[in-house]
């Protein structure tokens, strides 16, 4: 089915939405890329533009292939118009009922033939399968922040996934230059059930008062490899979108373990939600701090 794929529907036009438009789209595919909000296209727009002008500037793609990519992307507030798409991947807020009234729609107006994929970093690719009339054509595609630069897709099967499904998604992923791995359903798959519980252990320590956030992300660094330490590495996630799995996690495996911090929950509440509000656990809005483009998630 893969080597069928021309064009991919991307839904949600945030950081992670328009790092899959724009990795597809280098990658030979006709991309359209939805958001219901206007501003947020013309923002991805603009930050697609910037990262394809910072590879070629860089010599990691052509000009050529740059250009190429330019014209494979169309930007759309149409759901319609992704009527068109053999393989759409959705990547809208985590939020569970929000995906599933999507699922619905996407699922009315989809080709029949249609994969429906979802970058859920911890939703059940069960749950959302289910709202829609094809489940063995749903499945967890879950890119890496930023989707251009990490290496990993991690594929997730709903419980009604189809091994056709399941090949097309692996097959268009390495076409798209990723390693594959492959988790069953249960909350946080794999990267999220051990990564999420370590920032939350971060957040713990600063609010407990083990030591300041540049002890924590320091220690973590130095003292175990890391690229990044966990807290720098929530800002760039997002501490919204961490939040939210934390609760996934604590919801679906049920154990006191995975509850949520209360100053992680303190700083969502505030509207600190990390690196793309200028601030989080630190304040980007005086001094830009240099987050280098490899997180994990
Ligand atoms: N941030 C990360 O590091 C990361 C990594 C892997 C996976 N994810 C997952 O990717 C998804 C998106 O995360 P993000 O960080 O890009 O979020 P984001 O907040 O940057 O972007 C979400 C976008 O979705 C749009 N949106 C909301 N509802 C919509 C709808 N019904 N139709 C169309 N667009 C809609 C919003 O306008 C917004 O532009 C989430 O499921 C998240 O868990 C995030």
């Amino acid at each position: 089915m893969v080597g069928s794929v021309k064009m991919i529907g991307v839904v949600g036009g945030g950081q992670m939405g328009s790092g899959i438009a724009q990795l597809a789209a280098m990658y030979g595919f006709d991309v359209c890329l939805l958001d219901l909000n206007s501003q947020a296209l013309s923002t991805a727009s603009s930050s697609i533009s910037s990262s394809i002008n910072r590879l070629v500037s860089k010599s990691h793609i052509s000009q050529a292939t740059a250009s190429d990519a330019f014209k494979r992307l169309r930007f759309t507030t149409n759901l319609n118009d992704l009527s068109v798409a053999d393989f759409v991947i959705e990547a809208v807020v985590e939020s569970e009922v929000v995906k599933k009234t999507l699922f619905v729609q996407l699922d009315k107006i989809a080709k029949t033939s249609a994969i429906l994929a979802s970058n859920t970093s911890s939703i059940s690719i069960t749950r959302l399968a289910s709202s829609t009339t094809r489940p063995q054509q749903v499945i967890g595609m879950h890119f890496m922040n930023p989707p251009p630069v990490m290496k990993l897709i991690e594929i997730v099967r709903g419980a009604d996934t189809s091994d056709e499904t399941f090949a097309a998604t692996k097959a268009l992923s390495q076409r798209l230059g990723k390693t594959v791995i492959t988790s069953q359903d249960y909350s946080g798959f794999i990267v999220n059930r051990i990564l999420m519980p370590m920032i939350n252990e971060a957040f713990y320590a600063l609010y407990t008062h083990v030591a300041t956030k540049e002890d924590i992300d320091t220690g973590m660094k130095l003292g175990t490899n890391h690229p990044m330490g966990p807290l720098e590495l929530a800002d760039f996630i997002g501490l919204d979108v961490c939040l939210s799995i934390m609760k996934v996690l604590h919801a679906g495996l049920g154990e006191n373990k995975y509850a949520p911090c209360p100053l992680l929950v303190q700083y969502v509440d505030a509207g600190r939600l990390g690196k793309k509000r200028g601030i989080g656990v630190y304040d980007y809005s005086k001094e830009p701090r240099s987050i280098k483009s490899s997180s994990r998630l």
